[in-house]
């Protein structure tokens, strides 16, 4: 089974444990390491709604605990067709990432679009700007 298939089926796997009552809309999220192990994540909400966490934020945080910090390709999943990470979530995957990491975006009937952070993200926000004590 190549990589794309394998992290569908587990962004839509972690899709089901969503925590959405209050948008009601469930994402699941999938990446692969450099090294190779994939780590799953869902958005979980709260009712203090700014407390909510996005699927992608919960895998990555599931590879950087796991001791994983390079992030190859994320694939995210949710009832539409046109799912990109929120601009919150394309920092954090800048963080790990590089301007060739892929995000897969993809519905429930496995339709997959593939596009690069360069894409999504021209221009972000790096650490050459932050000055270092
Ligand atoms: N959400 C994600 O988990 N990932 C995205 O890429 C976009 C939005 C979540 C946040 C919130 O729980 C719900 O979707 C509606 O915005």
């Amino acid at each position: 089974m190549d990589y794309v298939t394998q992290l569908y089926d587990l962004a839509k796997q972690s899709r089901n444990m969503a925590y959405a009552p209050y948008s009601g809309f469930k994402v699941g999220a999938a990446l692969r390491a450099a090294g190779g192990k994939m780590y799953a994540g869902c958005n979980v909400e709260n009712v203090s709604y700014p407390c909510g966490t996005c699927a992608e934020a919960g895998a990555i945080a599931s590879m950087v605990v796991s001791g994983d910090t390079s992030l190859v390709e994320i694939l995210i999943v949710a009832d539409t067709d046109d799912i990109v990470p929120c601009g919150n979530c394309l920092q954090k995957i800048a963080e790990f990432g590089n301007r060739d990491t892929l995000i897969h975006s993809a519905d429930l009937n496995g339709n997959v679009k593939t596009y690069k952070l360069a894409d999504l993200l021209p221009h972000n926000f790096s650490a050459k700007e932050v000055k270092h004590a």
